[in-house]
Order: structure tokens, then C-alpha cells, then sequence
């Protein structure tokens, strides 16, 4: 499975991609707001440009915030004119439907700008997927990257059982066991989304890749593999979660208190 970074904050890209195991980076509109928020003084141009020279030869999502056909297709041609001649590595996210109220007549139109602008080989990323048929559609439409966001469902079922939760918590792969929520849509979890967005694609042979989203730690990481997820998005603490273990630090502990000088002096020549 691959491993994007899932931010915008420069320096926290910088060290993920030192580590030499980040395949990616994914931004949206509220992660590049407190990425910016942080780094006074520097122009937002630059600040993007600096993260597409440190992902140089792996890709870099940027989104859209136009709500219309019309307005997504020209920001995505501008983000994709300005940004890609730096490194040649720009995805352009739009969402799989940009409706804010259900049904407000531009239901279609995330998927008619995938279709279009994926034709004139902009490479996208379809984001907002809570749905394995909303993944078909984006996958049919064209686009590179599907975006399920795994953490988002599992909040929304939470919410729909009234369980108090922290962002960060694990939420079971399997679901609530003793009380499903009567409104699941089918989707015990975030991981069973991801689960079925790859089945799906899986049986029909479909050229997009399943980018699971919002994975906000470790385990649900490890399941979105197992899930057989293409990719994998993680804030920077979960890339770094990935590599704890209590028992790799007593190790550590242990091994270093016994090391005999004979040794050491072998490795010091
Ligand atoms: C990624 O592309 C998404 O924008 C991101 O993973 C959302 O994560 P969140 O639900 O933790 O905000």
C-alpha cells in the first residue's frame, strides 16, 4: 500500500519524505488554512510550490473550491497551469458532487468535471466519498484516485448511536457489534467502505486507485491494507504511530544498556 502525507504543513512533509517510505502528499482547503495560519510572511503561491519541489516524482493533491461544473473545471485548469510545471506532480481533487443541500439541481456536476477534465488528462482525485457507488461513479467519470473517508463515516456512525468519541479514536473495523444503527446504508465502518470501494473496483477491473481517507490512526491504517486499499492518506502523527510500539523502545532500552565495549569498539573502527 502506498503512504501519502495528509497535510500542508511544510515542515511536517519535509521530515515524512526524509523518512524515504511517502509515496504522496493530499491537501484540502482547511489543512493548507492551518498550514498558513503557521507560516507567517511566506505568499500561499510559494508555500505550495515549496511542497510540489519537496514531493518532486510523487503526487500532490490540491482542491478546487468552486461548487459548479463551470467553476471547477477553470480552477482545476489554473491550479494545473500555475502549479504542475513546477514538478509535474499536481492531482486535482474535486468532489464527487459538490451539492451543500441535498438536491439543489448541480448534483452531477463533481462527476461531469472529473469526465472532463480527466479527458484532457488532468490527473484527479475525487474527494468526499462516503459511499461505494459514489467511488463507481468517480471511478466510470475517469478519475486517478478514490477518496472514501473512512474516519468521517465511522464519526457519522458514532454520532447516529450517540457514542461520545474523540477524533483520534479506534472505532472497530467490524462496527458496533450489539447495536448497528438503523440508517448504516450498508457501511458497518470507515474500513467496510474503503472494503467494498475495493471490492467493487476489483470486480470490474477499474483503472482508479482506492486512496482511503481520513485514517486517523494506526490500526485503522493497518486495516485499510488489509483491506487492500491501493493507498493510504495519514496526518503526519499516525505516519509516526505506524512506527511505536512500547516493546521497540524497552528493546532498545534493554540492547543499548547491554552493549560490551568489545563491541562497540568493533563497530567504532
Ligand atoms: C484527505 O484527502 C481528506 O481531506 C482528509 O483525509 C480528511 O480527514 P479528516 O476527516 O480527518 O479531516
Amino acid at each position: 500500500m502506498k503512504i501519502f502525507i495528509d497535510t500542508g504543513k511544510i515542515e511536517e512533509i519535509r521530515q515524512a519524505y526524509s523518512s524515504g517510505i511517502v509515496d504522496g502528499v493530499t491537501t484540502n482547503p482547511s489543512l493548507i488554512k492551518k498550514a498558513i495560519e503557521g507560516s507567517k510572511g511566506v505568499s500561499l503561491r510559494e508555500y505550495i510550490i515549496e511542497i510540489l519541489k519537496i514531493a518532486k516524482g510523487t503526487p500532490v493533491s490540491l482542491e478546487v473550491i468552486g461548487t459548479s461544473y463551470e467553476e471547477m473545471v477553470e480552477e482545476a485548469k489554473k491550479i494545473y497551469e500555475v502549479f504542475n510545471p513546477v514538478a509535474g506532480n499536481v492531482y486535482v481533487k474535486i468532489p464527487v458532487n459538490p451539492v451543500m443541500q441535498e438536491d439543489d439541481g448541480n448534483i452531477f456536476d463533481g462527476i461531469k468535471a472529473i469526465k472532463t477534465l480527466s479527458g484532457e488528462g488532468i490527473p484527479i482525485n475525487c474527494t468526499l466519498v462516503f459511499t461505494p457507488e459514489q467511488a463507481l461513479l468517480a471511478a466510470k467519470a475517469g478519475a486517478s484516485f478514490v477518496s472514501p473517508f473512512a474516519g468521517r463515516i465511522d464519526d457519522l456512525i458514532r454520532q447516529k448511536n450517540n457514542k461520545e468519541f474523540e477524533k483520534t479514536d479506534y472505532f472497530p473495523a467490524w462496527g458496533l457489534e450489539d447495536e448497528y444503527s438503523e440508517d448504516d446504508n450498508g457501511i458497518v465502518s470507515g474500513i467496510d467502505l474503503v472494503s467494498q470501494c475495493v471490492e467493487i473496483f476489483n470486480i470490474y477491473d477499474l483503472q482508479a486507485e482506492v486512496l482511503a481517507s481520513s485514517v486517523r490512526n494506526a490500526r485503522q491504517a493497518r486495516e485499510a491494507a488489509l483491506a487492500g486499499s491501493d493507498i493510504a492518506t495519514l496526518p503526519f502523527v499516525v505516519i509516526k504511530e505506524l512506527l511505536n510500539h512500547p516493546k521497540t523502545a524497552e528493546g532498545m532500552r534493554d540492547f543499548t544498556a547491554d552493549i560490551v565495549k568489545e563491541y562497540s569498539d568493533i563497530l567504532k573502527k
